[in-house]
């Protein structure tokens, strides 16, 4: 039997039933799709959702989006981000590899990712102090593909992601891995392995359109629907259809 106090709920529309639930409370899922297919729409979803109806403060870290960029893309679903950071209930934390001065010169910066002793050991800290200082249950990183890519040697990426997961593992936040893929590579990332859940989203040619679905690759320690199920972006967010309705 599976109690919904071991769980977090998602916040994405009709995406719990498919979870038995929600997310396994205190780990971290990978979510894994190609460009444009709601990675962060979902992720940030996940975030607005936990603070509004489940009162969780939530840390969204960014490797890619600046900040602002992520606030003006947001803006185009019916969610108030910046509201929420004014509030202290969201936290964005900016990891990029490199930073824009004032003047708008932009610069490696190296500090946050060279002279470690483990790999991400810098970047695992500034998120850790992210969740301390709002007192976040959610967390997002998008996306660990960044990280990943700046290394060679697979055992070191390996390494340090197992101890980043490992780190948050002990924080009682649920949280969402972003990571860049395509399924048609044939290459599996090595955060699907690493990380105890895998969500997949797809966004396929059909006819002369593209569609959306969403499907639970793996959930460690817990039963999920094994379907892929049609999903939809909307004013309202991420929404997953149940096959039924689009018969
Ligand atoms: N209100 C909306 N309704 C429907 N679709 C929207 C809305 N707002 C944005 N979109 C679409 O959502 C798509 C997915 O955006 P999102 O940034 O979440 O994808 P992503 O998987 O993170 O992409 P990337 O790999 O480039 O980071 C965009 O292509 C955009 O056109
Ligand atoms: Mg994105």
């Amino acid at each position: 039997v599976e109690s919904t106090a071991l769980k977090t709920r998602s916040g994405i529309q009709g995406f719990d039933e498919i979870l038995l639930g929600g997310f396994p409370k205190g780990r971290s899922i990978v979510l894994s799709g190609p460009p444009g297919s709601g990675k962060s729409t979902f992720g940030m979803q996940f975030l607005y959702k936990g603070i509004k109806d489940y009162g969780e403060p939530g840390v969204y870290v960014t490797l890619s989006e600046s900040p602002n960029e992520i606030r003006t893309n947001m803006k185009s679903y019916d969610w108030d981000i910046l509201k929420l950071e004014r509030d202290g209930r969201l936290l964005l934390v900016d990891a990029r590899p490199f930073s824009v001065s004032e003047e708008g010169f932009v610069t490696p910066n190296e500090s946050l990712y060279r002279g470690e002793a483990m790999p991400f050991s810098h970047l695992t800290d500034m998120i850790l102090a992210g969740i301390r200082r709002v007192e976040a249950k959610r967390l997002v990183i998008d996306s660990m593909t960044i990280l990943a890519m700046q290394y060679v040697n697979r055992f070191y990426i390996r390494q340090g992601l197992m101890g980043m997961v490992q780190a948050l593992s002990n924080q009682d936040c649920t949280c969402l891995l972003i990571s860049e893929s395509i399924q048609e590579q044939g290459k599996i990332p090595v955060e699907w392995y690493i990380a105890p859940g895998v969500i997949l989203l797809h966004y396929t040619r059909k006819g002369d359109t593209m569609e959306r679905a969403v499907q639970v690759v793996k959930m460690r320690g817990t039963r999920h629907s094994e379907q892929i199920y049609p999903a939809k972006l909307l004013e309202t967010g991420f929404t997953v259809l149940q096959p039924r309705m689009i018969a």
